[in-house]
């Protein structure tokens, strides 16, 4: 017997898809019982050389006209068309799975609302960790859980970036630079460095550990431009090391989660994950703690992630997710928000939130943003400027 599906996007992860459903042929049919066929692939180019030439079409209809298209693998990557194509697929009856974060993260609720007024499945294992089977993980092995924190190393490129900066000194620039031309880094790296795409992903993580999506474009996001080796060097002196952290963590019924460069200290398994792996720390409170670790982005890892969804959904063990819109009475208040910090000042400071490291190297108590910023100005009044403040991982 065989299954047919489509596949919408035939870039990096696309190519992938289609090369894992091939090369792993035999693999899958023993698992599945039956052969997945791609029948089509849409994309606006023509691929002459590609063994898979015949089955590229440019008219979405075609897929959607298609009544032996039973699966959709949307990779088209950003909002549009990626959004219009997958209603309009699950509202043909078809399902759809996919690896684009940024649709999940911003479009989630009007997807999964689509799936379940069609009856039909939309799945994205592979929209957050690449490889990395954390959505499966969180939602159904760890469902007996009470979740209380997500930590997440979730964005390879920055990690490269860090890695590097951290290992052979080289700066920022550079680190980018190396991360460009290694094909980690977004068409746009500003998605990376600037910690939308972690954003993005945390959110997603989020909404499945505590049934609520908070909106991306209202969580705090923090990047790692301004990360210097100067601040690498002082958070070795702390015993740990610079990592682009998302976090969630539930509190009192509300929600927060935020993207920030953190110190994340030696005795955290955090701190080992390097180059453009990620590494998913998750907190139930039956488990403990449970971490996964692999690759974050890729062809063959990301696409590894989206046919777990495909064979699941054709094998009838697909999910339906059930998870609301935040809305601002879920999240905790981000001046609320606490932790320590590394500080470094441009001369020597004093005040009862400080402990000294080193000299013109502090750590603060565990206050909030707002207590922070208060601080702040307090040593600016005194006269002491502070040239760097990294929030530290608890
Ligand atoms: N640019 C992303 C990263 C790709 O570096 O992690 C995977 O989402």
């Amino acid at each position: 017997m065989k299954k047919q599906i489509a596949i919408l996007g035939f870039g990096v992860v696309g190519g992938g898809c289609a090369d894992v459903l091939y090369d792993n042929k035999q693999t899958i049919a023993k698992k599945t019982g039956f052969e997945i066929e791609v029948k089509y692939i849409l994309d606006l180019r023509d691929f002459p050389d590609s063994p898979f030439a015949d089955k590229v079409v440019h008219d979405i209809n075609i897929i959607l006209d298609d009544p032996e298209v039973e699966l959709v693998c949307e990779m088209m990557g950003g909002s549009h068309p990626a959004l219009e194509f997958s209603l309009a697929a699950m509202n043909r009856g078809k399902h759809v799975v996919t690896s684009n974060k940024e649709v999940v993260s911003v479009h989630g609720i009007e997807l999964l609302a689509a799936a379940k007024a069609n009856n039909v499945k939309y799945m994205f294992e592979a929209s957050v960790g690449g490889g990395i089977p954390v959505i499966h993980t969180i939602d159904t092995s760890l469902a007996q859980n009470n979740i209380s924190e997500i930590d997440g190393i979730l964005n390879g490129t920055t990690n490269y970036i860090l890695t590097r900066m951290n290992t052979a000194g080289v700066s920022f620039d550079e680190a980018l630079a190396e991360a460009k031309a290694l094909g980690y880094a977004e068409a746009n790296p500003s998605a990376d460095v600037d910690g939308i795409d972690a954003c993005r992903k945390i959110c997603i993580l989020a909404a499945l550990a505590f049934g609520k999506l908070p909106n991306p474009e209202n969580t705090y996001a923090e990047g790692i431009r301004q990360i210097t080796s100067a601040d690498v060097a002082n958070a070795e002196k702390l015993g740990g090391t610079i990592k682009l952290i998302g976090r969630t963590f539930a509190e009192n019924g509300k929600l927060s989660a935020y993207v920030s460069p953190m110190v994340v200290k030696n005795n955290n398994p955090l701190s080992t994950v390097n180059d453009v792996f990620n590494g998913i720390k998750i907190d139930g409170d039956k488990v403990g703690e449970v971490m996964l670790y692999g690759r974050g982005a890729g062809k063959l890892p990301t696409a590894s992630a989206v046919v777990a969804d495909v064979i699941n959904i054709l094998t009838g063990n697909g999910v339906d997710y059930d998870f609301v819109a935040a809305d601002n009475a879920d999240i905790i208040p981000f001046a609320d928000v606490k932790s320590a910090r590394m500080v470094a000042t441009d001369k020597k400071a004093s005040d009862a939130d400080l402990n000294e490291i080193a000299d013109c190297l502090y750590t603060t108590n565990e206050i909030s943003e707002k207590d922070f910023a208060e601080l702040e100005s307090k040593l600016a009044n005194s006269g002491v400027k502070i040239v760097s403040a990294i929030r530290i991982l608890k």
